[in-house]
C-alpha cells in the first residue's frame, strides 16, 4: 500500500543539516518512508496505490519538543508581575512561591481538569506543525500526584495525533513536607516514586533539576544510579543559574541531553560530545528570566554537540506555546543559523530524547512524521517572529490536519 507524496521540495536535515532536494518525491509504506529523491528519479517499477500532491510546499520532518511541563494546575501570572516589579526567580522560590507555587495548584487538580487544560496547550504546538512531544512530571512531587501526571501525559499520546515521550521529573523541588530533608525526599524518589511509575510503564526517561534552589549534584547522581538500575535514560536541567557540575555529571551518565546550559563550560562541552550528550537550549525562559549569560554556542559547535531547541513550556518561567519562536528566539539571542534552530527542533531534538534512528529527519527507513509548509525557502521556518504558517501534518504518513 504504497502512497507517492510529490511535487515538493524536502528539507531532508539528513546529517542535521538542510539538504534539500528540490522538486522531490517520496515514497510512504507501512507508515516508513521507502525512498526518496528528485521525482525525476523516481524508479519505473516502485508499485504506487495512491498519489498526494503537494502543491509545491517545502516539506521538512515533523518538529519535535523535547522539553515541555505542559501538564500544570494553575498559572503563575502573579509571579510574571512580581518579577516585572524586580523580584527574581531565585528569591520567588526561596519565599515559597516558583515551582511549589504550581505542585500546590497541580496536586488540587484532578485527572480531567489537569487533561483539559494540557490538551489545549498541546494542541496550540500541534497546530504549528509539532509531531513528537516530551512531557515531564515534577509538579506533583509526591507518587499519586506524580503518577497523574504522567498518567495525563500519556493519555494525551493516546487521544491526540502525537507521539508522547514521558519523563519523570520527581527530582524537580523540595516539596514543603520535606523541607529541611532533602536527602529523604531523594530517598522517596529513588525507592518509591520512580521504581514504582516505572513498572507502571508512565516512565521512558528520568529528569531531575541540579541547581542551589533545587538538588545538589550529589543528590541527583543517586537519582541517575536509580534510573541506571531501572534501565531508564536520564538527562538534567543543569547549569541553568550557577555551575555546578550538572553537564559533567549528565555526561558521565550517558545522559541523552543537558538542558538550559547558560552556565556550561568548554570542559562541559567537550564530556558532552564524549557521552554523546545533547545540549537543549531552551530560549523562552532565558528571555523571561532576563538571563544574561548566554549558552557557550561556539563551543558546542566547535565540539560537535548535538543543539536541540524546545519551548520548556511551563507555567513558571516559560509560559510559552510556539517551537518556531523558540527557533526565531535561538536565532536572535543565541546567535544560531535558521539551518541549526530547523536541526534543533528535528534531528537533534530527536537525539535529545533518544529516538534519532527513526525520526527527526526525512531519510529512508523513517517513519514518515512531516510537515508540508506554504514557505519560499526553510529559512522562513525561524524568521518570522511568532504567529502561524499554514501547515499540513503527517504522522507516520497519514494527514493529521488540513
Ligand atoms: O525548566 N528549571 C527548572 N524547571 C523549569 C521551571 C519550572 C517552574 O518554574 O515552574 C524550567 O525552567
Ligand atoms: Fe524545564
Amino acid at each position: 500500500m504504497n502512497q507517492l507524496w510529490h511535487h515538493c521540495h524536502a528539507i531532508t536535515m539528513a546529517g542535521g543539516s538542510y539538504n534539500v532536494i528540490e522538486n522531490a518525491a517520496l515514497v510512504i509504506g507501512d507508515g516508513r518512508i521507502v525512498w526518496i529523491g528528485a521525482e525525476a528519479d523516481l524508479p519505473d517499477d516502485v508499485a504506487v496505490e495512491s498519489r498526494r500532491d503537494l502543491g509545491g510546499r517545502w516539506l521538512t520532518p515533523g518538529l519535535i519538543d523535547c522539553h515541555t511541563h505542559l501538564v500544570f494546575g494553575g498559572d503563575r501570572s502573579g509571579e510574571f508581575e512580581q518579577r516585572l516589579e524586580g523580584v527574581d526567580y531565585e528569591t520567588i522560590a526561596r519565599q515559597g512561591g516558583g515551582i511549589v507555587s504550581s505542585v500546590r495548584a497541580t496536586r488540587e487538580a484532578d485527572f480531567d481538569t489537569l487533561y483539559a487544560s494540557a490538551e489545549a496547550r498541546a494542541q496550540v504546538l500541534l497546530s504549528e506543525g509539532v509531531t513528537t512531544l516530551e512531557i515531564k512530571s515534577g509538579y506533583g512531587l509526591d507518587l499519586e500526584s506524580e503518577r497523574r501526571m504522567l498518567q495525563v501525559a500519556r493519555e494525551l499520546g493516546r487521544r491526540l495525533p502525537v507521539t508522547v515521550h514521558t519523563t519523570c521529573l520527581a527530582a524537580h523541588a523540595l516539596p514543603p513536607e520535606y523541607a529541611g530533608r532533602g536527602d529523604d525526599y531523594i530517598d522517596l524518589v529513588c525507592e518509591t516514586i520512580l521504581p514504582t511509575l516505572a513498572a507502571e510503564g508512565l516512565v521512558d526517561a528520568v529528569d531531575g533539576f541540579c541547581e542551589g534552589i533545587a538538588f545538589s549534584p550529589e543528590q541527583i547522581r543517586r537519582v541517575f544510579a536509580a534510573a541506571r538500575g531501572l534501565g531508564l535514560p536520564v538527562k538534567l536541567h543543569a547549569e541553568q543559574l550557577s555551575h555546578l557540575g550538572g553537564c559533567q555529571l549528565a555526561a558521565e551518565y550517558g545522559a541523552l541531553s543537558a538542558d538550559h546550559v547558560e552556565y556550561a563550560d568548554v570542559d562541559d562541552a567537550r564530556a558532552m560530545a564524549d557521552s554523546g550528550t545533547a545540549a537543549v537550549l531552551l530560549p523562552g525562559a532565558f528571555l523571561t528570566l532576563r538571563e544574561a549569560q548566554s549558552p557557550p554556542i561556539a563551543a558546542f559547535r566547535e565540539h560537535g554537540v548535538p543543539m536541540a531547541l524546545a519551548t520548556d513550556l511551563n507555567p513558571g518561567t516559560s509560559p510559552v506555546m510556539s517551537l518556531r519562536l523558540m527557533m526565531n528566539l535561538a536565532c536572535t539571542l543565541f546567535r544560531l543559523t535558521p539551518e541549526e534552530a530547523l536541526a534543533g527542533v528535528t534531528l537533534n531534538a530527536a537525539k535529545a530524547l533518544g529516538v534519532a534512528a527513526t525520526h527527526g529527519s526525512l531519510e529512508v527507513g523513517k517513519v514518515a512524521d512531516a510537515v508540508a509548509w506554504e514557505i519560499g525557502g526553510p529559512a522562513e521556518l525561524a524568521y518570522w517572529l511568532g504567529g502561524q504558517l499554514p501547515v499540513t501534518r503527517f504522522k507516520a504518513g497519514a494527514v493529521v490536519d488540513r
